[in-house]
């Protein structure tokens, strides 16, 4: 059976793009239910659509509290039944309550070396700190921002001239692969957490997760 999964973004939806692709030629047995948006001008609504998904738009501004906003969103969510929540360039911070009830089940895709650079403007910050790499993770999501069980990473080298804009391209390259990667590893059933480890074929994977390069 493919896997039931519920994917929430915020903007452009590429790494959304990238799982509808990687099922649509069979890569990937995953069945998308619903694509969720706290925006509703974002894009990834249309590539949702065009992809025959249904999509729903819960405005935040709407709640008066995070907690009445994460209520709404789970039971958003749960009417669909997923196996799997993805969050694709879902720019919310999480309430607690919503992190545990998704534990184990959650994953989210972060534009760093985790644990390095956790937060905004990643690209930015690995630049002016003169880093030579830069990349991005995939983890299971945990109360904390951005300090969940890593899964995997993708590195890749900052050049002298490098831009936040060209070290971004090569990042969401990067992030179109290792995305739909990890959610495969959890559709056969091969990856899950435990004790806020990510454990792969039955192997506790290191702090930084799998190293995809
Ligand atoms: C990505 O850079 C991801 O790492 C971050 O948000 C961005 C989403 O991009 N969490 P997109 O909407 O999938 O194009």
């Amino acid at each position: 059976m493919s896997l039931p999964i519920v994917v929430l973004i915020s903007g452009s939806g590429s790494n959304l793009q990238a799982l509808i692709d990687q099922s649509l030629s069979g890569h990937l047995d995953i069945d998308i239910k619903a694509v969720i948006s706290n925006k509703a001008d974002a894009f990834g609504l249309k590539r949702a659509e065009q992809a025959g998904i249904p999509t729903h738009h819960l405005n935040h501004k709407e709640f008066e509290s995070r907690e009445s906003f994460d209520a709404a969103l789970q039971t958003c969510i749960d009417q669909h039944q997923p196996q799997l929540v993805v969050l694709a360039g879902f720019m919310r911070i999480l309430s607690e309550g919503f992190t545990r009830h998704y534990q184990g089940r959650m994953f989210n895709i972060h534009p760093s070396l985790l644990p390095k650079y956790k937060g905004l403007n990643t690209h930015q910050r690995a630049i002016d700190a003169g880093e030579k790499f830069h990349g991005v993770s995939v983890h299971f999501v945990s109360a904390e921002l951005d300090a969940g069980a890593v899964i995997v990473q993708a590195k890749t080298p900052i050049e002298t001239d490098e831009t936040v804009d060209t070290l971004s391209q090569k990042v969401h390259k990067l992030e179109h692969i290792i995305y739909p990667l990890a959610v495969k590893w959890f559709s056969e059933a091969r990856l899950k957490e435990l004790n806020n480890k990510a454990i792969l074929d039955e192997t506790p994977l290191a702090e930084t997760g799998f190293a995809y390069n």
